[in-house]
Parts: C-alpha cells; structure tokens; sequence
C-alpha cells in the first residue's frame, strides 16, 4: 500500500502483464517486465525519476559493458541516476544503500556482490518505502524485500560449461578451476553446475581450485603458480568463471611454453569481444555467454511496476554458447 502512495494510485490498480523486455525470459511463466518508457518522470510528481544504483567494481570487461548499458538506459530515459562503485566491498555497498535511503530516492537497484548479509539493509529499505530492483546477482534475502531480480542463469552457466567440455574430452580431463569472488552467487553457482555436471563422468576431476577474484590479473598469477607446480605438469583442461580471468591464464600458459586451447583446453563464461578474439586464435576453447546488458530490461521494470504491473520475481536472460569454430564469424556481430 505505501509503495503505491510512492508511485500514485496507478500501482492499486489491477495486474496488467507487459511485453517481453529485451533478451529475457520470465521463469514465472508469465511475459518479462518490458514495454514503454515513461521518459524518466516520475507519474506522480512530473519530476525526474531517482534511481540510486550501487555497482560492484570494475572487475572485469563484463562489468564495463554491464554499467555501460545501465548508465546509457538510465541517460536515454532522462532518469536521475545516482550511481556508485563499491570496488569489490560489501559495506561500500551498504553505505551507497543507506545513503539512497537518506536522499529518499524513488528507486534502489543493485547488484549484490556476495550473497548474504543484505538482509538488516534492505529492511531499511522496505521500512522507508522504497522498492529494490536487484541486478545480476541475487542476494540471499527473503522475497518480499526486493521487487524483481532480472540475471542470468549461472548454475545452467556451469552445467553448459561443464557439457561443452565433456564433449570435447570425450569425458576426460583433470581439471584446473579459476573461480569467481568467494562467496559471489556467480561463483557458487557456476561451481555447483560444473561439479554436478562432471560428475556423470568419472574420468572427468577437478584438482585444482583457487579463486582468480574475476580479474585478467589475478588468473594469470593463479595460473603461473599452478604451472610451477609440479600438479601444473598433469592439467588438461581448466575452467574459469569468467573470461578476463581465462584471458589471464592464457597468457600465463604460454608465457610457461605452452599452447593455450590446445595442450590445455579452456573452456569459460561471459562471451566478452576479447574471448571472441581469443577464440578466433585458437587460444581459448569456448565461452558461455552471460549477458550483461541489463539496463534496458532493468528500467523496463521499474517503469512496468510505477505502472502497478506485477513483476514475475525472477527474469532469466537469454544467453549462448559459443566455440572456436564459430567465433571469427560470430566476433563483428558481438556488441560487448
Ligand atoms: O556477476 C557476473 C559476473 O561478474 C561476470 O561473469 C564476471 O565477469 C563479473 O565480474
């Protein structure tokens, strides 16, 4: 009731299902939020709609193009965005939620950068009447404290990963993980559909696990240290969470005197321009694609729910799965 005061007696009205948003998939069932733009205003006001946007960092080329897309939306739309960078911290998350509180903004949106502890923050959020749109990653709360979360998939990520390689190691290969921010719904669930999904094949073993924190550097000296080892020797294959820390490891591989792609097979997530280019060299073996242009399906609904729309709880993005064999072809037409 008193998020429909915030945004006017339209949202008492009753539920109306929108048109499909860019890219994306309602898992309730019913069509994604998408639709019309209300150019920015808020209905009830005329004036500028506020949205507060805390962002996790810089990490990685998917990042970059991820606050891109939100920045351009949000200018495109005439949308007063308040944007903050958290550079990889949770309590700078936190802080950038309060202080959109305190600014009393019409919107929060985020993108978690761990899954839990966001529970005491985004009560507050609820206590202020202020709905939360949450991005990317979903953070451990209950349901009723956000309105919609619109992502990817990253247990099916993991699982396509995982399949891709099977295939191509006729099931087997021992395996190197890169993985992702510890504690990060990307990098629990990227691992948990890779390792349920290896494990039809018993030839196929992960021995190796460290975090290269989703970074091009720290995958590279992951992967130094892993080659000096005398475990370095027995690789096969490794798999990273995302492809900046792929396109690390690559270049640790041949700085060690080997052939990435072929003496060690690399299979990773993202689908970002360098992995096409890395890919169309041979270099790394596939990517599964996470796409981050989240900004149009993300203003689509927020203005779907100022309408008084009811959102589906969860809208998985359309995402796919490319290799070597196509990804020259594929590299002009990649807009990330
Ligand atoms: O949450 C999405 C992940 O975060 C991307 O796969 C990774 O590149 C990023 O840093």
């Amino acid at each position: 009731m008193k998020l429909a005061m915030r945004f006017g007696l339209s949202a008492l009205l009753p539920i109306v299902i929108l048109a499909a948003g860019c890219g994306s998939d309602s898992s309730s069932g019913g069509t994604a939020a998408g639709g019309s733009s209300t150019n920015g205003k808020s209905p009830d006001s005329g004036k500028k709609l506020v949205v507060g946007f805390s962002q996790i960092g810089a990490e990685s080329g998917w990042r970059t193009a991820n606050t891109e897309s939100i920045k351009s939306e949000a200018e495109k739309r005439g949308v007063d965005l308040k944007f903050s960078d958290a550079q990889q911290k949770q309590e700078n998350q936190i802080k950038a939620i309060r202080s959109y509180i305190d600014q009393k903004v019409d919107v929060i949106a985020f993108s978690p950068v761990v899954e839990t502890g966001w529970e005491p923050v985004l009560r507050e959020a609820k206590a202020a009447n202020i709905p939360v749109f949450v991005s990317d990653r979903r953070p451990d709360v209950p349901d009723d404290l956000y309105v919609t979360f619109i992502g990817s998939d990253f247990i099916e990520e993991g699982k396509r990963a995982a399949e891709w390689l099977a295939a191509k190691c006729g099931g087997k290969a021992t395996i190197a993980e890169l993985s992702g921010t510890p504690g990060s719904a990307p990098a629990n669930d990227r691992k948990k559909g890779f390792t349920d999904a290896i494990a039809k094949f018993p030839g196929m073993k992960i021995v190796f696990s460290q975090t290269g924190e989703f970074t091009r550097a720290k995958g590279k000296e992951v992967t130094e240290a892993l080659l000096k080892s005398p475990q370095g020797s027995q690789i096969t294959a490794l798999f990273a969470h995302n492809d900046d820390m792929a396109l690390g490891a690559i270049q640790a591989i041949e700085e060690a005197g080997k052939k990435p792609g072929k003496d060690i097979l690399i299979v990773s997530i993202d689908g970002v321009k360098d992995a096409f280019k890395a890919m169309s060299e041979g270099k790394l073996n596939c990517s599964v694609e996470c796409n981050p242009l989240l900004g149009p399906p993300l203003f689509d609904a927020i203005d779907a729910f100022k309408k008084g729309t009811k959102l589906p709880k969860r809208t998985v993005m359309k995402d796919g799965i490319f290799d070597e064999t196509t990804a020259a072809k594929e590299l002009p037409t990649r807009k990330y």
